[in-house]
């Protein structure tokens, strides 16, 4: 197979839920968020904002209010992990975000078909970047389950994300603590019509 830095990132990229709390740099964060708004975006609509978090405190207030916005939450569909996370979030020691030091926010215009779809590009964008910079990162779900939660939206909003956003996802980004095993590929995911 080809092989070069691209596709190195590609593949050595693991989801990491163990951070040393060491903040990242500022050229750092500045070039993960670079990395997110340059890519796609359907119609090129670019509607979606990248808010980083690196506020200890306003983190620690966003996971007491995940873990209270959880306390009253239902999952809507059968999901599985959804309900592990319910279940996972009411133990004391829950940090959705594993403490990393650095939390990247996607948010984009609602009624937008392609808001997840474009927040999700940037998201791996940044997953990419952080890699190439030896930085762990991980998708977080959390604050799109709860994106109509209001206690977590009226935090959202002070901290500067527009209130017709929908919350569709976020990224945990800091140096890695332990390193993830990278699970296995299932078989047969790939088909070729030639
Ligand atoms: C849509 C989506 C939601 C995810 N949500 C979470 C999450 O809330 N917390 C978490 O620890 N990992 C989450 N992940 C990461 C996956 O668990 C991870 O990508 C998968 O186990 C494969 O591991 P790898 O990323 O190391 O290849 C999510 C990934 C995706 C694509």
């Amino acid at each position: 197979m080809i092989q070069n830095e691209v596709l190195d990132a590609i593949h050595s990229r693991r989801s990491t839920r163990s951070f040393t709390g060491e903040q990242i740099g500022t050229e750092q964060l500045e070039t993960l968020l670079d990395a997110a708004v340059w890519a796609p975006s359907g119609g090129n609509n670019q509607s979606w904002l990248f808010t980083a978090v690196q506020d200890r405190e306003a983190l620690l207030r966003l996971n007491e209010l995940v873990r209270e916005g959880f306390r009253h939450w239902a999952p809507d569909d059968s999901y599985p992990g959804k309900l592990a996370a319910k279940t996972a979030s009411q133990k004391e020691s829950y940090n959705f975000y594993y403490h990393a030091p650095t939390v990247i926010i996607a948010s984009n215009k609602p009624d937008y078909e392609n808001a997840m779809a474009d927040c999700s590009l940037g998201l791996e964008n940044i997953f990419l970047a952080a890699q190439s910079m030896g930085l762990g990162s991980c998708y977080l779900n959390q604050l799109h389950w709860l994106r109509d939660d209001p206690g977590v939206r009226i935090y959202l909003f002070e901290l500067g994300i527009p209130k017709e956003h929908t919350i569709c996802s976020a990224a945990a980004i800091g140096q890695i603590g332990k390193a993830s095993a990278p699970p296995a590929r299932k078989p047969n995911t790939v088909h070729i019509v030639r």
